[in-house]
């Protein structure tokens, strides 16, 4: 990353705008991006917007309408590690492009949010987005949005210090209204794929889950062990036949599911754009989630059933599992809403909270 370019206290003060940037859904594509695979997410419409003010005094101060808190910090003292809450999120984004160069004059943010928190749907890419694309357009930096991924991405990894790949980052920039973004993580080239897919359906289970509570990270590192064991430089080199042949226990299991679901995200795209029918892929997904990368929990694997029984076009669980959203296609959401209720009142569970979606455009000014 080189962005160059430096913002002095001379920028000047005053509202610069609002920035909003959209949550995400992955169709299909679960932990095969930190393996250099493919996956193929559309953004949603709930979002993030950041309201920027520039200040001229190298000071950050924070507000969020879903917080209580304001937090304020001086652009000097930033460190990876050094913030905690929610604000890491802000502030990580101004460390990374401090750190890669740019000289900051200071601002005020407010955030306000309609993505949920931890389910899945990924509200720490909308923020950390949302503030990358209003301080680039605010400062007239104009780093490019490819760039503003990799910042928003070592703010997340770096200063955040949660090992996530680039789906998120990437699919909230490059999104566009009524498609999906097939990604190749390896060259990070992009292809938008038109989604005449039939209603498309959220069900957030209630169990919350972050990916920085170690689960996430010891699933990154079987991989690497298992691309290690095979002589491959990451699992997108992976074969099948050397996958069943030379692996076994647990590697084989995550390095099955990633090569597999790496195939599965290609023929995706190939079907869709060919008008061809998704469900299998869909519901393979989820098995292979469910069974060899065991990432799924009892709600998700419960509202796939659900969603089966009832004649979905697919459902599967979707991020980085252990609890969030699954994805549902063809259903209307009032009836899947009536029956997965049901079924969850029969387990006990919490209430889960169903809702249409549609695919969305990406980052965006809105004022
Ligand atoms: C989380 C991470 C992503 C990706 C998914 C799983 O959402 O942020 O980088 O690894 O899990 O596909």
């Amino acid at each position: 990353m080189n962005p160059g370019g430096d913002v002095g206290p001379s920028a000047g003060t005053g509202l610069a705008g609002t920035w909003r940037v959209p949550g995400r859904v992955n169709l299909i594509g679960e932990h095969t991006d930190y393996n250099n695979g493919f996956a193929l997410p559309f953004a949603i419409d709930r979002h993030s917007d950041v309201r920027v003010v520039l200040r001229s005094d190298r000071q950050v101060r924070c507000w969020s309408a879903q917080e209580s808190r304001q937090v304020v910090a001086a652009l000097d003292d930033l460190r990876p590690g050094g913030v905690v809450g929610w604000a890491r999120y802000p502030l990580g984004v101004l460390w990374a492009l401090e750190t890669a160069g740019v000289r900051l004059p200071g601002f005020d943010l407010w955030v306000d949010s309609t993505v949920p928190v931890g389910a899945g749907l990924s509200s720490s890419a909308a923020l950390l987005a949302a503030v990358a694309a209003g301080v680039d357009e605010a400062c007239g930096l104009a780093l490019g949005r490819d760039t503003l991924v990799e910042v928003c991405h070592q703010a997340e990894t770096v200063f955040v210090g949660v090992p996530v790949g680039r789906l998120d980052q990437v699919v909230v920039f490059h999104a566009r209204a009524g498609h999906g973004l097939l990604i190749d993580f390896e060259s990070l080239s992009t292809e938008q794929v038109p989604l005449g897919i039939g209603p498309l359906v959220v069900v957030d289970t209630a169990v919350r889950h972050h990916n920085d509570d170690g689960a996430y990270a010891i699933r990154r590192a079987e991989c690497e062990a298992a691309a290690a064991a095979l002589g491959v430089p990451t699992l997108r080199h992976a074969t099948a036949v050397a996958v069943n042949d030379r692996l076994d226990g647990v590697l084989l299991r995550r390095a099955r599911h990633v090569t597999t679901e790496n195939q599965r995200v290609l023929e995706t795209a190939r079907r869709l754009g060919a008008g061809e029918d998704i469900a299998d892929l869909l519901y393979a997904s989820h098995r292979s989630l469910r069974d060899d990368f065991e990432v799924s929990c009892p709600q998700l694997d419960a509202v796939v059933g659900v969603a089966c029984a009832l004649g979905a076009r697919g459902a599967r669980m979707v991020g980085g599992g252990f609890g969030g959203c699954a994805l549902v296609v063809g259903l209307e959401a009032d009836a899947l809403r009536a029956a997965v209720t049901r079924a969850f009142a029969a387990h006990d569970w919490s209430p889960p909270t169903v809702f249409a979606t549609r695919a969305s455009a990406g980052a965006s000014r809105v004022a």
